[in-house]
């Protein structure tokens, strides 16, 4: 066939807390092609709540699944085909300290919901803020808590010796990045000399990340997307981080470099642009088309992550609902959002297969699950609870046992916990910004199961519309790709895509909606108050 038939492509990298995958999409907004690898989820046994992972093996395996995509399509078209840009998305606030010399991470990446700095973030509350979490909101719109990543970085600081070192005698080499930084460091950066194999870190690449990932440190100034040091200095103090080791922060869509093969030993890719950065939220919502001021998502995945576009001035919480900064296009506005972040929802459901062995597959939770609560709830404050309470020391509790109940009822309370959760965000999103959300769109694992999908509905009392392109966060990624290099020209272009599976609407009786919605509250306030204070 012709050149003209060859078929140009937008691939993502979305880089998640469970795995990693790597899919090609097609102009038309359809999957041509994916691959996926879980990686390992190391929990330091002497320390409760503590959460990392290995990021020399989450870049190993975007290379991977990069390769088999590439292996795949190559064969799928007959070498008919370009990738004309690729986009990364990635779990957000999980961070990295490496050296620009070697490439080597000083330590594991820090994951977003360990909380290790729980400690550092009463610490800083306390020395700038008289004990108030919400001193830095008006600046960063977030609490001080230990989900952001300027926590960690003050923790890898107060901690690790090497690190503290190099610091001393060679700060100008410290790179301290989200997820996105460092697959683009590896992804634009050459194999060091000793070693020329994947395996090994690369070094000299670019060290950039974009306004979405930005917004979660606590370092940023939302006003001015750009770091205060004031900030970085409030967080990380005694330590001083120079501007020098945090990346550059760039818009979401737009052309950050161009692939050498070197990098990752796939032809494939060389002179393919690298055109978008957005955190896997930010991209879900920007995949969900939600481009105008009062569209949202929720997102279950292994946390929940409800958001809802404010438009181009960041609207404050005082609900306990995170501002943060939506995406911000090449030459355009910066677009906010209002969050409410959930840091346990699909893993509540991995809890109850792996560790309490009730389950054999995720999906058998609705399977067993009662048509009832019966009077059962389960509060999965695993790490505290994060939106809209800000409260590490919660902890999670199963209330209102009988001996009536049986496995099916806990299995029923922890899908209820999830749009109970969410019914909280959407409450506090109506509340915050007088939007009350006239439908849900929702994506993420969790959208298979049908049970939650009706309890959602009938516990926000709105439709939960279910998009075709389910997956969101790649797409949301691939699409601000492709609009960097012109692939699709507009964002009109972009919600044409957008087009929908299936709906559900609420049908349940507003006194039982009543009912059930006061027995989590009362089961929220024991988990709230299970650490006395
Ligand atoms: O803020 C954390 C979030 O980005 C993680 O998302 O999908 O990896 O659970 P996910």
């Amino acid at each position: 066939s012709s050149q003209n038939d060859t078929m140009k492509l937008i691939g993502a990298i979305d880089q998640g807390t469970s795995s990693t995958r790597f899919l090609l999409f097609t102009q038309q907004g359809e999957i041509a092609a994916w691959a996926q690898m879980e990686h390992i989820q190391i929990f330091p046994p002497d320390h409760p709540g503590w959460h990392e992972h290995d990021p020399l093996q989450i870049w190993n395996n975007v290379v991977t699944c990069i390769d088999a995509v590439v292996q795949a399509m190559d064969k799928q078209s007959n070498y008919n085909y370009s990738i004309a840009a690729i986009g990364i998305t990635n779990q957000r606030e999980t961070t990295v300290a490496w050296n620009a010399k070697t490439g080597k991470p000083y330590y594991n990446a820090i994951v977003w919901d360990d909380t290790r700095t729980t400690s550092v973030a009463h610490h800083i509350a306390n020395a700038h803020g008289g004990g108030n979490v919400d001193k830095l909101r008006p600046q960063t719109g977030l609490p001080i808590s230990s989900y952001f990543a300027g926590t960690k970085c003050k923790w890898l600081l107060d901690n690790v010796e090497e690190l503290q070192k190099d610091m001393m005698s060679q700060p100008h080499n410290i790179r301290f990045g989200t997820i996105d930084t460092w697959i683009l460091y590896q992804l634009t950066g050459i194999p060091t000399e000793e070693s020329n194999n994947t395996d090994a870190a690369n070094v000299g690449g670019v060290f950039l990340t974009d306004a979405t990932n930005a917004s979660r440190w606590l370092f940023l100034d939302l006003e001015t997307v750009q770091w205060d040091p004031r900030l970085v200095d409030t967080v990380c103090s005694p330590h001083r981080v120079p501007l020098s080791a945090l990346p550059t922060v760039m818009p979401s869509s737009h052309v950050y470099a161009t692939l050498k093969k070197e990098s990752t030993g796939i032809e494939r890719l060389d002179g393919v642009p690298v055109a978008s950065i957005l955190g896997d939220q930010q991209a879900a919502l920007f995949g969900q088309a939600a481009f105008e001021p009062g569209e949202a998502k929720n997102t279950y995945g292994t946390g929940m992550f409800l958001m809802m576009n404010t438009g181009t001035k960041p609207v404050p919480s005082q609900h306990g609902l995170l501002t943060t900064i939506a995406y911000q296009l090449d030459n355009q506005k910066t677009v906010y959002a209002l969050e409410g972040s959930v840091s346990h929802s699909g893993s509540t459901i991995q809890w109850l297969r792996d560790q309490l062995q009730m389950i054999s597959t995720a999906s058998d939770s609705e399977k067993y699950a009662t048509p009832s609560n019966d009077g059962l709830y389960l509060v999965p404050a695993f790490a505290g609870l994060f939106a809209p309470h800000w409260r590490s020391d919660a902890r999670g509790c199963i209330v209102g046992i009988t001996a009536a109940h049986h496995k099916g009822h806990i299995l029923r309370a922890a899908l209820e916990a999830a749009a109970y959760q969410a019914r909280e965000l959407f409450d506090a999103i109506y509340a915050d910004s007088h939007v009350l959300l006239k439908s849900l769109k929702v994506d993420g694992g969790g959208t298979h199961n049908t049970l939650l999908m009706q309890f959602q509905a009938d516990m926000i009392n709105a439709p939960v519309v279910i998009p075709k392109v389910q997956e969101t966060t790649a797409m949301g990624a691939a699409m601000a790709a492709g609009l960097a290099v012109g692939i699709w020209k507009d964002q009109s272009e972009l919600r044409a895509m957008w087009q929908v599976e299936r709906t559900f609407q609420p049908t349940m009786k507003e006194s039982e909606r009543q009912y059930n919605w006061l027995g989590w509250k009362r089961a929220v306030a024991k988990s709230l108050n299970w650490v006395e204070t």
